[in-house]
Order: structure tokens, then C-alpha cells, then sequence
């Protein structure tokens, strides 16, 4: 098979070698092209574009297949922990018992954050989204930790991604605490990571919680299925900042920010948005179809559609599936279920979503179980983003500690107006 692309521009002929994946993808490498030709490429919202090589996840959009440094998806939601998967996105490998049980023990050890940094949270009105909050606590850990700004520092490195992890839940549920004017509620060691969260969001001093162990498996299940999906988005985000060696509580700020837009993450919360409006207005199913079509509006149905999905989204069905245990299990017969079931029953089989191969993605159903299990609607993204948080953070490991890093530093067309005299431009006014 060829290993080389021809170009050919202005009669002459420029070889481009083309570079092969371990799943036998392919990619013309452009990286001279500028210096040998004098062009450049434009690929507006990069459908076309590789960012990086990556040995993290991979994934088939056209088989709807996902894999964590191999390890199908379905396999990881059956069998692991988020603690154990943020461990292989991370260090590229399952981890041993000793290892597992040391890992858990670091990321126990850094939940508390520092007690000027809780002022913090007084700062923010009382209905702040808390994406927002996130982002903003994210980038100010970076000044209480600067003995750990250096990226191209392995020891700085180590510590700044284990206080992250260890430190997001404690914020996001402090956050939502100070959302409702309920004292915050600190964490607890002896406890894993799912089920310290889950303390910490719904426990008051006056009466303890009680932990469900159904709760937990699918809070595990959800932050597992969010882990990593290559160079999306947040994902590039995170990349992006870190090229240009910002810290990496820095990176994963922007990555917050970057994920709360409603055609990435954000959409979490505009389906359940969308699904208590058909609920509680009794409008029809169709109708939001319809309108989801028209392109005089700009309505989209939101949890359709992927950049990279042209078939089912693995994690939609692994979540679907979940959505009725989880509630059958918990006793919760919600209303909101059925709507979504029929909405995308109604969404399959028509003509436009066909066409274009609009599938229902990873947040279409994950807002239900979410709710089943009390997480407040505006904290869904927040959830999101915990799930996804090893994700940035073994890309942006990856990225780091690869010799040939780079700044990002896209180029551009230049559009506008051509040399103008200041003179001529002011009396042209
Ligand atoms: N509802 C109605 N029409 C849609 C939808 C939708 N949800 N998604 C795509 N389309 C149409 C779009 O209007 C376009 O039509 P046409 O060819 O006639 O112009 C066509 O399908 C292709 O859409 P696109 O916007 O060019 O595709 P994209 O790859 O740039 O966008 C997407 C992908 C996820 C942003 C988009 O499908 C979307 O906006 N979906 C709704 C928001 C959503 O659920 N986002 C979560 C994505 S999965 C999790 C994550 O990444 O965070």
C-alpha cells in the first residue's frame, strides 16, 4: 500500500507521507506542507484534522466502537471501578491490587481543600451556575499550589493531577451546598470515591446518610462511560492551554468552560430541560421533532447527533439499558423515561435523522439516571466533567511528556480588508 500522497499544485507534484494507526487509520502527515509549498490547509471545526497521535482511546464512529487503551468500553462499564479506569486513561495500564489500593489511598488523601479557598464559594450569587464555580475554584487551586506549576516537572505533574482528582468532588459538592444554604459537608476517608461524594452531597449534621450501594455502582458506571473520547472539544481545550505549558489546573479550568456549551456537555442539561417541557406542557413528541428539523429555528433535539458517531453511541446504549435498572431498582417510576423513549423512536424513524445518522449520544439518557439518583439538574454537566476529568488529564499527560511537543498554534486565511492608509480610512468615515 501506498505510504506517500502526491499533491500536485502549480504542475508540480509534492509527496506527503501518510501515516498509519494501530487500527489501520490513515492520515496524510501535512507537517511540512507550509515550508515546502507555501500552502496551508483550512478545515473549519477540524473535521478533517488530526491534533496529535494519541495511544488513549480509540474509537470507530461508523461501528460505534469505544476502548480505553484497548479495553472495550462495555467491559470497563461491567467490571471496573472510575478510579481504576482514571488509573489506565492515566498511566496506560490496568493497575495491581497494591497498586490500585496505593492509588485510591492518594486520591483519599488530598479531598480537603484549603480553608481560605471556601470563602471563595460566598463570592458567587446563590443561583451561579455551578460550571462556572467549577472552572473558577479549578484555576484558583493554582494559587495555593504553586509549588507544583511546572508541567515539564514529573514530580509537579504527579501531585497536581492527583489533587485534582482528589479535590474536584469535594468542590463540586461544596458548591452545591452553599447552592441550597445547607452547611457544607466535609469528606470522609474511609470512603470511596463515589460514595465520598454522595456523602458529601446529600448528608446534613443533623441526620446521617445512608449510602445505597445501587447508587454508587451507577455513579461509578456513568463517570466510567464519561472518562475520555479522544479529541473532542473540552478534551482539545485542555490540550490547546497546556501547549503552551500554563499550569494544569489552568487547562482543566478551560476545559470546564469548554465542555459547559450546550453541543458538547451542556446538552446533558438540555435534555432533561427538554423532556420536563414536553412532560409538564403536554406538547407532542412530534412537534419537537418537527422543530428540531426546521431550519428556520434553531432548535436542535438536544442528546441527537454526534461529530463522530454515524451509528449508535456505545455509551447512549450501555446508559439506556442502565436507566431502567437503576430506576427499577430504586423503585422510581419516572414519566420523563417514556418520553425520551418515544422521542427517540419517534427521531429514528424519521426521513431527516435517518439521513443525516443522528443517533441518540451519551447525554440523551444519562440526565434520567442522574435525577434518579438526586443530582440536581444544573450540577449534570458538573458530573460530566468529574467523569471526564482523568480523560484531560492523561491527554494532557500524554501531550506533556511527548519530546516532540509544540505550542498549538493554528494558521488562517487572512479575509479582510488589504493595506489601508490611516488618513484615507478616517476620511472615508
Ligand atoms: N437536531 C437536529 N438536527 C441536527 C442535530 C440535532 N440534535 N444534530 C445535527 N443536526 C443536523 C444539522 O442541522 C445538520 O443538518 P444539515 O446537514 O441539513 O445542515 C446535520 O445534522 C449535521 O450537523 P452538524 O452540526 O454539521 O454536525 P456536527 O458534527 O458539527 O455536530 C453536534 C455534532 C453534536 C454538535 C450536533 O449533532 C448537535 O448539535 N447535537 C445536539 C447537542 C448534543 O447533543 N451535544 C452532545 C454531543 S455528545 C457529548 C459531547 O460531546 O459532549
Amino acid at each position: 500500500m501506498a505510504n506517500v500522497a502526491i499533491l500536485k499544485i502549480d504542475g508540480k507534484d509534492y509527496e506527503l507521507p501518510i501515516i498509519e494507526g494501530s487500527e489501520k487509520e490513515r492520515a496524510i502527515d501535512i507537517t511540512k506542507l507550509r515550508a515546502q509549498t507555501g500552502y496551508i490547509t483550512i478545515d473549519s471545526g477540524y473535521l478533517n484534522t488530526g491534533a496529535c497521535t494519541s495511544a488513549i482511546t480509540f474509537l470507530d464512529g461508523e461501528k460505534g466502537i469505544l476502548r480505553y487503551r484497548g479495553i472495550p468500553i462495555e467491559q470497563l462499564a461491567a467490571k471496573s471501578t472510575f478510579t481504576e479506569v482514571a488509573y489506565l486513561l492515566i498511566y496506560g495500564k490496568l493497575p495491581s491490587d497494591v497498586e490500585l489500593k496505593k492509588w485510591n489511598e492518594s486520591l483519599t488523601k488530598h479531598t480537603l481543600i484549603h480553608e481560605d479557598l471556601k470563602r471563595l464559594f460566598h463570592g458567587f450569587p446563590k443561583d451561579g451556575h455551578p460550571m462556572a464555580i467549577m472552572s473558577c475554584m479549578m484555576v484558583s487551586l493554582s494559587t495555593y499550589y504553586q509549588d507544583s506549576y511546572d508541567p515539564l516537572n514529573p514530580e509537579h505533574r504527579e501531585i497536581s493531577m492527583i489533587r485534582l482528582l482528589a479535590k474536584f468532588p469535594t468542590i463540586a459538592a461544596f458548591a452545591y451546598k452553599k447552592s441550597i444554604g445547607q452547611p457544607i459537608i466535609h469528606p470522609i476517608n474511609k470512603l470511596d470515591y463515589c460514595s465520598n461524594f454522595l456523602n458529601m452531597m446529600f448528608s446534613v449534621p443533623a441526620e446521617e446518610y445512608e449510602i445505597d450501594p445501587v447508587i454508587v455502582e451507577a455513579l461509578n458506571l456513568l463517570l466510567i462511560l464519561h472518562a475520555d473520547h479522544e479529541q473532542n472539544c473540552s478534551t482539545s481545550t485542555v490540550r490547546l492551554v497546556g501547549s503552551s505549558l500554563a499550569n494544569l489546573y489552568s487547562a482543566i479550568a478551560a476545559g470546564i468552560c469548554a465542555l459547559w456549551g450546550p453541543r458538547h456537555g451542556g446538552a446533558n442539561q438540555e435534555v432533561l430541560e427538554m423532556l420536563t417541557y414536553i412532560h409538564e406542557s403536554g406538547q407532542k413528541v412530534s412537534k419537537m421533532v418537527e422543530q428540531a428539523k426546521d431550519k428556520n429555528s434553531s432548535f436542535r433535539l438536544s442528546g441527537f447527533g454526534h461529530r463522530v458517531y454515524k451509528n449508535f453511541d456505545p455509551r447512549a446504549k450501555i446508559i439506556k439499558g442502565a436507566a431502567d435498572k437503576v430506576l427499577s431498582k430504586l423503585g422510581i417510576k419516572d414519566p420523563l423515561l417514556d418520553i425520551a423513549k418515544e422521542l427517540e423512536e419517534v427521531a429514528l424513524n424519521d426521513p431527516y435523522f435517518k439521513e443525516r445518522n443522528l443517533y441518540p449520544n451519551v447525554d440523551f439518557y444519562s440526565g434520567i439516571i442522574y435525577r434518579a439518583l438526586g443530582i440536581p439538574t444544573n450540577m449534570f454537566t458538573v458530573m460530566f466533567a468529574m467523569g471526564r476529568l482523568p480523560g484531560w488529564i492523561g491527554q494532557w499527560k500524554e501531550m506533556i511528556e511527548d519530546p516532540g511537543l509544540k505550542i498549538g498554534r493554528p494558521r488562517q486565511i487572512y479575509t479582510g480588508a488589504t493595506d489601508t492608509d490611516y488618513d484615507t480610512a478616517k476620511k472615508g468615515k
